[in-house]
């Protein structure tokens, strides 16, 4: 079984950005030291064009093959005018107005999304699917969640996007690492307990 992994920036108090969804008071924590991170663990979960600036565009995947994100945060590519944000990638993006796909790099998914996300997770082989957000289809794939990857940057937002756009509902995690950084970031990671 591939997992599901929901990696995912917040703030201390647990916001994903603002309440439009944006992250940009984080950016700055991704220094040296934490970009060498993403580059040596998680080289896959930066977008193509973050890869190509940084001069890491050939760096194999290691932990995620394939990514899947809600529309609105497609957008935010879209509004650059870029299609395929993560070349490296099978991208997948869960619309039910986007109709056809911008890009033949990205497949839409209008109906059925919990069984179309289930059909990836049973797929023999590969690495595991990475959850990129935002909170709505977080939301939605709640349940088949198998790990969060949660990087917490040193900002309280008081108020904005939480991580999950969804209804109350307790479910155990249990902690697998915990990773510090000289600027007050922390990455920790969660399996889920089933
Ligand atoms: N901090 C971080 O690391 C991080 C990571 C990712 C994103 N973000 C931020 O999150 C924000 C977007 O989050 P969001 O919660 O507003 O939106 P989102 O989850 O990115 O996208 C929501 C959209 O996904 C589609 N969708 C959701 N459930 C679906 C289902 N069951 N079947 C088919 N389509 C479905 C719908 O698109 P349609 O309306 O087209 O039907 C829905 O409007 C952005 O501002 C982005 O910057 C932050």
């Amino acid at each position: 079984m591939r997992k599901l992994t929901y990696f995912i920036a917040c703030s201390v108090d647990g916001f994903i950005g603002d309440v439009n969804g944006d992250a940009a008071a984080m950016f700055p924590y991704v220094d040296e030291e934490f970009l060498d991170f993403l580059k040596t663990d998680h080289p896959e979960t930066m977008s193509t064009p973050g890869r190509r600036a940084l001069g890491f565009d050939d760096l194999e995947n290691k932990r995620f093959d394939t990514i899947i994100q809600g529309r609105a945060s497609y957008d935010v590519a879209l509004k650059e005018d870029i299609t395929s944000p993560y070349a490296h990638l099978r991208q997948y993006v869960a619309s039910r107005t986007l109709g056809e796909s911008p890009s033949p790099d990205v497949e839409i998914i209008a109906d059925g999304l919990l069984d179309r996300v289930r059909e990836l997770k049973a797929e023999d082989g590969g690495l595991d699917i990475y959850l990129c957000g935002g909170s709505r289809l977080a939301g939605e794939l709640f349940d088949e969640i198998d790990e969060l990857v949660i990087k917490t940057y040193p900002v309280v937002y008081g108020a904005g996007m939480p991580m999950f756009g969804a209804g109350f509902d307790v479910a155990r995690f249990t902690l697998g690492g915990v990773r510090s950084f000289g600027n007050g970031a922390v990455v920790r990671t969660y399996d889920r307990e089933r």
